[in-house]
C-alpha cells in the first residue's frame, strides 16, 4: 500500500471535526504535491444514510433500543465501514494519497462495545475479532482525550443526537478508547483535548509528521 492512513478518533464532542480540518489545512499548505483524502464514517453510502437516519431519531421515539437493534445497529457499522474500506480507502491509498478518517473501526469497537454489554461476552473483543480478518490497520490512530463532562458541555447547544450524549454512555465509551489505546501504544497517539484547538492541532501535526516523516 502506498499512501497513509490516519484515523482520528474520540468521543462526541472531543473536537474531531474541527481537528480534522485543522490537519488538513495544515499538510495541504505544507506538502501540496500530496494527495490528501478526507473521509469519515458513518460515511454517505447506503448503511451510512441508515445509521444516520437512526441516530437523529429523538429519545421520546426510542430510548432504550432492544438487543434486535443494538444488533442491527452493529453490523450496519460494520457494512458501511467494508463499504468505506473498499470503495473510498483502499482505491485512495492504492494511488498513494495520505487518507484522514474522521472515525473509522475504532469507533465502532468503543460505541457498540457499550450497547452490546450484557448481550454478548466482551463486546470490545468480540467486534474488533470480527473485524480483523478483513480490516485494514490505521497508520497512526490520534485519540482526542476529553473528559466526558467537558464534552457534553461542548455539545449543549447541537440537537438531536440525544441517544449518544448520556454522561454515562460516554464514560463507559471513553473507558474503551482509553483501554484499547492501551493495549495498542504503537498505534493510538492519545491526544489531551481540553488543551485550545490550536494546540490540539499542533499536538495532531507532530504526530503525524513523525509518521510520514518530513
Ligand atoms: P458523527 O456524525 O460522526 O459525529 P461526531 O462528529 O461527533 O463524531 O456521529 C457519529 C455517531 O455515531 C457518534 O455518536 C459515534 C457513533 N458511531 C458509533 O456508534 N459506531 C461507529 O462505528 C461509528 C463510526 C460512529
Amino acid at each position: 500500500m502506498k499512501g497513509q492512513l490516519i484515523t482520528l478518533e474520540g468521543i462526541d464532542g472531543s473536537g474531531k471535526g474541527t481537528i480534522a480540518k485543522h490537519i488538513a489545512a495544515r499538510l495541504t499548505e505544507m506538502m501540496p504535491e500530496r494527495r490528501l483524502v478526507l473521509t469519515a464514517e458513518p460515511t454517505t453510502g447506503q448503511a451510512g444514510r441508515i445509521l444516520r437516519a437512526e441516530m437523529a431519531k429523538t429519545c421520546e421515539e426510542e430510548c432504550e433500543p432492544s438487543v434486535a437493534r443494538r444488533m442491527q445497529e452493529l453490523f450496519l457499522f460494520m457494512a458501511d465501514h467494508a463499504h468505506h474500506l473498499s470503495e473510498t480507502v483502499l482505491p485512495a491509498l492504492e494511488t498513494g494519497a495520505i487518507v484522514l478518517s474522521d472515525r473509522y473501526a475504532d469507533s465502532t469497537a468503543a460505541y457498540q462495545g457499550v450497547t452490546l454489554r450484557g448481550i454478548v461476552p466482551d463486546p470490545v473483543s468480540w467486534i474488533q475479532n470480527i473485524y480483523r480478518p478483513w480490516n485494514l490497520m490505521p497508520d497512526i490512530t490520534l485519540l482526542l482525550i476529553l473528559d466526558p463532562h467537558i464534552a457534553l458541555q461542548r455539545m449543549q447547544s447541537r440537537r438531536g443526537r440525544q441517544k449518544f450524549e448520556r454522561l454515562e454512555f460516554l464514560r463507559l465509551v471513553d473507558d474503551n478508547f482509553r483501554r484499547m489505546a492501551a493495549f495498542e501504544p504503537q498505534r493510538f497517539v492519545q491526544i489531551d483535548a481540553e488543551k485550545d484547538e490550536k494546540k490540539v492541532a499542533d499536538d495532531a501535526m507532530d504526530a503525524i509528521l513523525k509518521l510520514i516523516g518530513k
